[in-house]
């Protein structure tokens, strides 16, 4: 069996919330950019500390957001922060097994900042189609493929190996084979973009 360990992402550790918030100053202006809409139920799939979760409930208001993680401190750490949202939940586990963990389907999955990471991406999006609803919504925040010298952020440079970074063009070829397709891509600078995909079947 495997341990938590083994079953974390490699490249994936949550930044330090310093750099990471300078980086990010306006989480709900993400969300926004990513058209999440109101009323809908968010998965927030490797979630970290929960700051674009609690953008996502801010969001989403009558809807729902879960936050899951496969880091207890992570989630302890969110829930800590954002216990009085009522629209908001946590959940412990592992992301590759996300249609087990979840008690509904879903409108819509966000994973930020982790995707680079995951070794089989095709496998993963796969399962997220599995916790969609027909026509849900699969979004995917990553950093450019720039090398990583030039993503600094309070002078020194930021985000995983510039070997592991994706173009929009590698995502869809990764994501379009598990049943989806490419909507939209918005530009959140200034390293990143968000691919948003529409499940197909
Ligand atoms: C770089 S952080 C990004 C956090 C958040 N999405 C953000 O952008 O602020 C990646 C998160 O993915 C989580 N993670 C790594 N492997 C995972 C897995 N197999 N299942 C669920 N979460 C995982 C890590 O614990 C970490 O909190």
């Amino acid at each position: 069996m495997m341990s938590t360990q083994d079953r974390m992402f490699p490249a994936t550790a949550m930044p330090d919330r310093e750099w990471w918030h300078a980086l990010w100053p306006d989480p709900d202006k993400v969300v926004s950019a990513l058209r999440i809409g109101q009323g809908i139920m968010v998965v927030d799939l490797g979630c970290g500390d929960g700051y674009f979760t609690a953008a996502i409930a801010r969001q989403v208001g009558a809807g729902h957001v879960v936050g899951v993680d496969l880091d207890p401190v992570m989630l302890e750490q969110a829930q800590a922060a954002y216990e009085g949202m009522s629209n908001c939940s946590w959940l412990l586990g592992d992301a590759m097994a996300l249609s087990r963990l979840l008690d509904a389907s879903a409108d819509y999955v966000l994973i930020a900042n982790t995707f680079h990471g995951v070794p089989d991406k095709t496998a993963m999006a796969q399962e997220i189609a599995k916790a969609l609803k027909p026509n849900g919504r699969l979004a995917i925040v990553n950093w450019h493929p720039l090398p990583r010298e030039q993503t600094t952020v309070f002078g020194h440079p930021r985000g995983p190996k510039t070997a592991m970074r994706m173009s929009t063009e590698q995502t869809r070829k990764v994501v379009e084979p598990a049943g989806f397709k490419l909507e939209t891509q918005v530009e959140l600078p200034p390293y990143h973009y968000g691919a948003v995909f529409i499940r197909t079947h």
